[in-house]
């Protein structure tokens, strides 16, 4: 509980604080939520008569310091606040979803859309694009726009942003998932040191590791610096949300075994390190921008399942992953759960959640 003799400098300290946030909600384009109007809520909910309007700095003193003896140390919030539409709200928020036209970044997209966030999807692919902005851009409360760009080199990430920022006064989420996988290489069974040689030198090629990794360590290591300015602008322009950045990274940058791809394992465990190195420097510039990852498991995707449908979804079958604990592959609800958490929890940031059904449990780190 706070001490009920607060000190008057503290007091007036709150006061100002009172009057600060009062004039920050006003010149917002979006009113704060319930949650964050809690912390300057009058102590009583009765209307305030018009005579006190003209208290005296004294009695307002009083009135905070009642209010503080009150309070508990932490933030409190009424029920209304803790419902499900308040504490995932993404309504009327501005992101972008790289790779957005099929698997996870769809799954993602939908997860945002559906709920009243207004969604870029980018890629290289228009036809994919807008064949998602048709197929599940109708009939939701947000709207999915399609831009067609590529997030692999300094050009085309500029590109995309002087796309938004004509457009856009801010950007709240920006979702770097675009991604692309690697050959295989075999690591089945045991080998003779020439076989070692021969199974994973010989076939691989420096392109390979060099394009795997301009896609998923350089694109959302551009994008998300490009984008800063319009991620601290939705942090100013949103009373009690901070821009942020969710990286797509993989439970394949966290598992020790190569699971036959050492390169794009190798570029994921790249993403998901560049993801602690980006909230922390963003944190230590003084702005307040989040920045998590999720890590998935095996989704299907095209990546995955090398195809979609006419409707840019993949299919998976059940058995496919029936030996992990979860005894399935992800789906969409799951990533949805994941994204939605991760884009309106204001407590997260620097971190790696996975999603993966128990993969990691079964497979070790
Ligand atoms: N599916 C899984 O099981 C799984 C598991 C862990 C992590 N992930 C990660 O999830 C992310 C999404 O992959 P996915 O599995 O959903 O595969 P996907 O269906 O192939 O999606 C990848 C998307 O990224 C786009 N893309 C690729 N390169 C791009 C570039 N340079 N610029 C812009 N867009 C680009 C692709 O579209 P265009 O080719 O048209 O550009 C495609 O729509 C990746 O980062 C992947 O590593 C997937």
């Amino acid at each position: 509980m706070f001490a009920p003799r607060a000190t008057a400098r503290s007091l007036m300290g709150a006061v100002r604080t009172l009057g600060r946030n009062v004039h920050c909600d006003v010149n917002n384009r979006h009113p704060p939520s319930a949650a964050s109007a809690s912390y300057i809520r009058a102590p009583s909910s009765a209307p305030i008569p018009r005579k006190n309007l003209r208290m005296t700095a004294l009695s307002r003193t009083k009135q905070v310091q009642d209010h503080l003896s009150k309070r508990s140390y932490h933030e409190m919030s009424n029920n209304a606040d803790l419902q499900l539409g308040n504490v995932f709200d993404v309504k009327d928020k501005v992101a972008l979803v790289t790779g957005g036209g099929s698997g996870i970044g769809l799954m993602c997209t939908q997860a945002l859309a559906v709920n009243g966030a207004k969604v870029y999807i980018v890629g290289r692919t228009e036809e994919k694009l807008e064949r998602v902005a048709e197929v599940h851009g109708k009939d939701i409360a947000g709207q999915i726009i399609p831009i067609v760009g590529d997030v692999s080199s300094k050009e085309g990430v500029k590109k995309i942003f002087s796309e938004i920022e004509s457009r856009e006064k801010c950007l709240c989420i920006l979702v770097n998932n675009a991604g692309i996988a690697s050959p295989k290489t075999d690591t089945s069974g045991e080998k003779s040191a020439e076989e070692v040689k021969e199974k994973f030198f010989d076939p691989t090629t420096v392109d390979e590791w060099t394009d795997l990794y301009s896609t998923n360590v350089v694109g959302p290591y551009l994008m998300t610096t490009a984008f800063v300015p319009l991620l601290q602008k939705s942090t100013e322009l949103h009373h009690g949300w901070s821009g942020t950045v969710i990286n797509i990274t993989s439970i394949s940058g966290l598992v020790r075994i190569s699971q036959g791809h050492f390169s794009y394992n190798a570029s994921k465990g790249a993403q998901v390190h560049l993801n602690k190195l980006l909230s922390a420097e963003i944190a230590r510039a003084g702005l307040k921008i989040r920045v998590n990852s999720i890590a998935p498991g095996v989704f299907p995707s095209e990546m995955t399942t090398q195809e979609s449908g006419d409707n840019q979804k993949s299919e998976m079958p059940k058995e496919h992953k029936g030996g992990l604990p979860s005894q399935r592959p992800g789906n969409d609800r799951d990533m949805a759960a994941a994204i939605l958490f991760c884009a309106s929890c204001q407590y997260l940031n620097g971190q790696t959640i996975p999603v993966d059904g128990g993969y990691l449990i079964q497979a070790g780190t």
